[in-house]
């Protein structure tokens, strides 16, 4: 039984389809949970042995622990496992955005654009980042159009992320967002922030929740992804909430300085690269108002981490179209931040918890709190 929540434009599954899906998101689960599990067993039991053998030391990075286990049948059969079930997902959700399009696409433009805006930019770069793979193996990944004004890759975003991550992000997967609005309102209740800019907003699961947050700002969500941004505003007007979708680059944005009072990222640093990633800290700092915050939230870095589970995390940038995963948890995102010219004071990293929850298909719930790490630069002045 699906529980992802309804909203006028989350594509419309059969019978058969919906139940593709939900199989789809308990073979995630097996294979995130039990056959991933079995990796250790086998290291410890074969690999690491083989290793201390041949180095007379125990592997040390990420790097070593991986050399180590591609050897192993169970690491080939674990990895073949999961590139099989992520592409299975997505065709299980391609099977009826393709079906629906025509509907979809109609549904879209039908949502009106009475609250918020759309702003699309057909001359822009697209960042070769973002067309050189399917990033996480999403079929045309975020920018593809299969049809005039489409917004397929929306829908199919949409429904593949709450599949993939398995419910755990809320029930409009917009737990990103909300984890960095508690977080707002414990350390900053005092910002009210009137102008707010979500950087690299996909479909708008985590700009969302800052409407509710904050009824009086005007809030601003970019993207380079037309069909990602098309599909964004049309759920936004189904869902009754206002935001301004713009297609820019958040490299360099139109907006003038000192625009916002409120910056925000969710998950995004880890799709782009090394030099997109100091040029949005960069853009973040212009785009700040003296007083304003920049929150940039990503997954947790590799540095706290065993050489073991660092594998593990690291299988996406080799096995799953997310070639700058690895990297990014190799830098120290403060020192990034500092370059791109918040002052050394200004800079806070911190870890902060997430609250996400699984379902096992029969109503269960195991409710986690993972780490989110956080990169926070405010702007001092007057
Ligand atoms: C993983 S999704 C982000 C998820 C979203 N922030 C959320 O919390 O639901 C990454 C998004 O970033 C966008 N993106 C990547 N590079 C970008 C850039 N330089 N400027 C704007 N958007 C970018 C992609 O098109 C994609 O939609």
């Amino acid at each position: 039984m699906s529980l992802q929540a309804h909203h006028p434009m989350l594509p419309q599954p059969t019978h058969d389809e919906e139940s593709r899906q939900v199989f789809m998101k308990s073979m995630r689960e097996h294979v995130t949970g039990t056959v991933t599990a079995g990796n250790k067993v086998v290291y410890e039991g074969a690999a690491l042995k083989t290793f201390v053998r041949a180095q007379g030391r125990a592997p040390r990075n990420r790097q070593e622990v991986r050399k180590a286990m591609v050897r192993e049948p169970y690491h080939q059969y674990w990895s073949a496992f999961m590139r099989t079930t992520q592409e299975m997902m997505w065709d299980s959700v391609g099977a009826t955005v393709d079906r629906t399009v025509d509907d979809l696409n109609g549904r879209a433009k039908a949502q009106g654009r009475t609250k918020g805006t759309l702003r699309l930019d057909p001359a822009l770069a697209l960042p070769r980042y973002v067309t050189a793979v399917d990033i996480h193996c999403m079929p045309g990944n975020y920018t593809t159009d299969a049809a005039p004004d489409d917004v397929s890759a929306g829908a199919l975003y949409d429904r593949g992320v709450y599949l993939y991550m398995m419910g755990g992000m809320g029930a409009h997967n917009e737990s990103c967002g909300s984890t960095l609005l508690g977080h707002l309102s414990t350390n900053y209740a005092d910002l009210g922030p009137k102008r707010i800019l979500d950087m690299g907003c996909a479909v708008g699961h985590s700009t969302l929740p800052y409407v509710d947050a904050f009824p009086d700002a005007e809030i601003h969500a970019i993207d380079v992804g037309a069909p990602m941004l098309r599909y964004a505003h049309a759920r936004a007007e189904g869902m009754g909430k206002t935001v301004h979708f713009s297609q820019q680059n958040a490299e360099h944005t139109d907006f003038p300085d000192q625009s916002f009072d409120l910056i925000v990222s969710h998950i995004a640093l880890h799709e782009t690269s090394a030099k997109a990633m100091r040029n949005i800290m960069a853009e973040s700092r212009r785009l700040l108002r003296p007083g304003g915050i920049a929150l940039h939230l990503e997954i947790p870095p590799f540095a706290d981490k065993e050489p073991f589970d660092q594998y593990l995390t690291d299988w996406d940038t080799h096995y799953n179209a997310e070639p700058f995963v690895g990297t990014l948890h190799d830098f120290d995102l403060r020192q990034v931040m500092q370059d791109a010219g918040f002052g050394h004071n200004e800079v806070i990293m911190d870890m902060i918890p997430v609250h996400v929850s699984t379902d096992d298909g029969a109503g269960n719930y195991t409710h986690h709190v993972g780490g989110y790490l956080l990169a926070h630069g405010g702007k001092r002045g007057a």
